[in-house]
C-alpha cells in the first residue's frame, strides 16, 4: 500500500499543484523550473538554504495568522517529522517561510513554528526578498483587506510542501492537503537514496 502511494507520488512529482482552496486557481511551471538557493533571514541571523546541504529540507511558504491553511499544512509536516527516529531527525529540516512580514516578527515566528516542532526554522525576509523567493518556487501570494475584522488583512497564498534533497535540489512538490505519510515515506526515500553503504 505504501509503495503504490509512493509510487504515485514519484509519478505526480513532475507537477506543481497549487492549492485551491480559497487560493485561487494558479498556472503552475513544471518542477524542473523551480527551486534553488536562497537567502532570507531568522531569528538566529542570516538564513541560507545552502548552509543546509545533508539534510532533507521541507520548504513551506505562509504566515503566521493564516486561519487554517498554514496550521493544517504545518501539522501535517509535524506529524510526519514525529515518526522519525532521532537519527533521521538530525538530517531532517522544516523551513516555514513567512510572506507577512510587516506582523511576523521573528519572535512570533519562532513561537509559532516552535509550536509544531522542533525541526522547524521561520525565516522572512523583505517584500522584494520574498518575491523573489516565492518567484522561484512558484508560490503565489497576495493581501486581501478584510472588512470588520481585527485583523485587517488576510494573506491568500499556495499552499505547497517542498521537498529539497541533501544536493540542494527540489525532488517533490506536495500539494495542499497531502497526507503526513506520503511526506513521510517521501523523506525517508530521500534519506535512504543518501544514505552511505
Ligand atoms: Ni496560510
Amino acid at each position: 500500500m505504501v509503495l503504490l502511494f509512493l509510487t504515485l507520488l514519484l509519478f505526480s512529482s513532475s507537477v506543481v499543484s497549487g492549492d485551491t482552496v480559497g487560493h485561487g486557481n494558479v498556472q503552475d511551471p513544471s518542477i524542473d523550473q523551480l527551486g534553488g538557493d536562497f537567502s532570507l533571514q531568522s531569528s538566529q541571523g542570516e538564513f541560507s538554504l545552502r548552509d543546509l546541504r545533508g539534510k532533507v529540507v521541507l520548504l513551506y511558504f505562509g504566515y503566521t495568522q493564516c486561519p487554517d491553511v498554514c496550521p493544517t499544512s504545518l501539522a501535517v509536516l509535524a506529524q510526519a517529522f514525529k515518526e522519525l527516529s532521532d537519527t533521521e531527525l538530525e538530517k531532517v529540516q522544516g523551513v516555514f517561510v513567512s510572506v507577512d512580514p510587516d506582523r511576523d516578527s521573528f519572535k512570533i515566528l519562532d513561537e509559532y513554528v516552535g509550536y509544531f516542532h522542533p525541526n522547524l526554522v521561520g525565516v522572512t525576509g523583505s517584500e522584494s526578498e520574498l518575491a523573489k523567493v516565492a518567484r522561484r518556487y512558484g508560490v503565489k501570494y497576495n493581501k486581501v483587506d478584510l472588512d470588520d475584522s481585527a485583523i485587517g488583512y488576510a494573506v491568500d497564498h499556495s499552499s505547497i510542501t517542498y521537498l529539497i534533497t541533501p544536493q540542494g535540489e527540489l525532488r517533490f512538490i506536495f500539494p495542499h492537503q497531502t497526507a503526513s505519510f506520503m511526506i513521510l515515506e517521501a523523506i525517508r526515500y530521500v534519506l535512504r537514496d543518501n544514505s552511505p553503504g
